[in-house]
C-alpha cells in the first residue's frame, strides 16, 4: 500500500517510523516532511493546506492511503474535499470531516457539542463584541481565575488564564476587538477547571473506537511549568495518576458519550480525537478537544503501540475498526525536546546539527530539520524529539537526556524537569 502522510513535525516522523514497520505498506511519501522522514520515505514538496497540488500527486503517484497530521488542513476540509471528489473518494483518508474538526476549530462548537451529549467540561458563555457586557457579568459571577478562549484556531496561543477581574474584562475587549484576528470575534468564558492534565488519544471510525495510550505533556518553556506556552517541551506515558480506575471513568463518561455524540450529530469522523481532560478531585472533564494526534504526544503515544498502525487506518477507513483491538507496550515512553536558542519567541534556523549518527537508547524524531548537502541542519523551534523506552519514567528520561547531551547544535536548549510533577 503506497501512503501520504501530510506534515512536518515530530509527530509526523513519529508516523512515517510506525507506518513504516507494517508489512502492508509498500511505499511511504511524507509532505512536507523533514530530514527524519527522508530516512524512511519520499520527502515531497506540497504543502499540506495545498489541496488541488495534493490531488494531483495523490493521483499520479497512485496513493492509497492518506494520513493527515496537523488540524489546519483537516479544519479548512481535505476530508471533505476528498470525499467529495470522484477520483479521490475512494482513498481513506484519517482525519475527520470539516463538521467533526470544527471540535478543534471551534471551541463555540465543542462547548456545545458537550452540552448536548452531556459530556463534562466546564461552564462556560460565549460572548460576541455585542455581547460584550453580558460577558463582563459572566465574569463577575465567577470566582478567578478566569479563562478566556478564543473561538477559531490561534496557533496554541488563544486560552488566556487571568488572576484579576478587571484584566479579565479588558482581555475579553481585546480579544473580541481582533487580539487573534477572526479567531476571538467569538471568545469562550469558562469556568476554571483545578486539577491536573493528561491527555486522552481516540482513534474511531466514526462508529467504533479504540483507546490509545495516554500521554502528558509539558507545554511552558520553563522549568517548574513557567513562562511562555510553547508547542509542547516534552511528554510522558503512561501517566501514573491516571490510573484504571480514572480512566474507566474517561470512557464512560467523554469517550463513548463523544463517539456517540458524532454518530447522533451524523458528523463523519475517521481519525484520532484527542481529549484534554483535568482532572478534578479523581473526576474526569474535558478542557478541550483536538482532531488529531498530538506533537509532542505522538512520540511517546505511537511507539508504545505494539499493533500494526496502518492495518488499524485501513479498518479505519472500512468503518470495521469494531474488528480490531489493540496492544500496548507496558514500558514507559518519555520523550523531551531540544528547542532552537529563542523558542518560542524569535529564533535563527540552519545550525548544523551532530552526533546524530552516535549510538543510544533513543528513537530521534525530527521536528524542525531539513537536510543539506548530506548535513542536517535546524529548521524550526522544536527540533529534535529524543524518545526513550524505561522501565519506569526515571530510567526513560535518563535516557533521553544521555542522547540529548551526544547531540550538538548551537543554541540547543531543552527542559530538563520532564515528569517533574508526577
Ligand atoms: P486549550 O487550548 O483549550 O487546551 O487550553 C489550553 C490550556 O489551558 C489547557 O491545556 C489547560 O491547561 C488550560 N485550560 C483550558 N481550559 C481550562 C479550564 N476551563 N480550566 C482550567 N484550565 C483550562
Ligand atoms: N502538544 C499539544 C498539541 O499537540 O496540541
Amino acid at each position: 500500500m503506497k501512503v501520504l502522510i501530510l506534515g512536518s513535525g515530530g509527530r509526523e516522523h513519529a508516523f512515517a517510523w510506525k507506518i513504516s514497520q507494517s508489512p502492508l505498506l509498500t511505499e511511504l511519501f511524507i509532505a512536507p516532511g523533514n530530514a527524519g522522514t527522508g530516512q524512511l520515505g519520499t520527502n515531497v514538496d506540497l504543502s499540506p493546506t495545498d489541496f488541488p497540488a495534493i490531488e494531483a500527486f495523490v493521483l499520479e503517484t497512485g496513493i492509497e492511503m492518506v494520513v493527515v497530521g496537523p488540524e489546519v488542513p483537516l479544519v479548512a476540509g481535505i476530508y471533505d474535499y476528498f470525499a467529495g471528489n470522484k477520483k479521490l473518494k475512494k482513498i481513506p483518508l484519517i482525519g475527520p470531516s470539516k463538521l467533526g474538526a470544527a471540535l478543534e476549530g471551534s471551541k463555540k462548537f465543542a462547548n456545545e457539542f458537550m452540552v448536548r451529549h452531556e459530556i463534562p467540561t466546564a461552564r462556560y458563555l460565549n460572548v460576541t463584541l455585542d455581547t460584550y457586557q453580558e460577558g463582563v457579568e459572566y465574569l463577575n459571577s465567577l470566582e478567578p481565575p478566569y479563562v478566556l478562549k478564543a473561538d477559531g484556531l490561534a496557533a496554541g496561543k488563544g486560552v488566556l488564564i487571568l488572576e484579576d477581574l478587571q484584566e479579565a474584562a479588558q482581555e475579553l475587549k481585546t480579544m473580541l476587538e481582533g487580539k487573534f484576528g477572526e479567531a476571538s470575534s467569538n471568545v469562550v468564558i469558562e469556568e476554571f477547571l483545578p486539577g491536573i492534565e493528561v491527555s486522552v488519544f481516540v482513534l474511531t471510525d466514526g462508529k467504533s473506537y479504540l483507546i490509545f495510550p495516554e500521554a502528558k505533556d509539558y507545554k511552558r518553556i520553563g522549568e517548574g511549568d513557567t513562562g511562555l506556552n510553547t508547542g509542547g517541551m516534552g511528554c510522558v506515558s503512561p501517566v501514573p495518576f491516571a490510573d484504571r480506575v480514572f480512566l474507566k471513568k474517561v470512557e464512560e463518561k467523554i469517550v463513548k458519550p463523544s463517539v456517540a455524540g458524532l454518530n447522533k450529530d451524523n458528523i463523519d469522523y475517521k481519525g484520532f480525537l484527542y481529549i484534554g481532560i483535568m482532572n478534578v478531585l479523581g473526576n474526569p472533564y474535558v478542557v478541550e478537544y483536538n482532531v488529531r494526534m498530538g506533537d509532542p504526544e505522538g512520540e511517546v503515544v505511537l511507539p508504545r503501540i505494539k499493533t500494526d498502525l496502518l492495518d488499524l487506518f485501513v479498518a479505519v477507513g472500512q468503518k470495521k475498526l469494531h474488528k480490531k483491538s489493540i496492544e500496548i507496550d507496558s514500558r514507559t515512553v518519555c520523550t523531551v525536546m531540544l528547542v532552537s536558542g529563542g523558542y518560542p519567541g524569535s529564533y535563527e534556523k540552519g545550525k548544523e546539527i551532530t552526533g546524530l549518527e552516535k549510538d543510544s537508547k533513543s528513537v530521534v524524531f525530527h521536528a524542525g530539520t531539513k537536510s543539506e548537502g548530506g548535513k542536517i541542519m535546524t529548521n524550526g523551534g522544536r527540533v529534535l524529539s529524543i524518545t526513550s523506552y524505561g522501565e519506569d519514567m526515571v530510567q526513560a528520561l535518563a535516557r533521553s537526556y544521555n542522547t540529548a547531551d551526544q547531540i550538538k547544535f548551537e543554541g540547543k536548549s531543552c527542559r530538563r524537569d520532564i515528569g517533574f510533577d508526577l
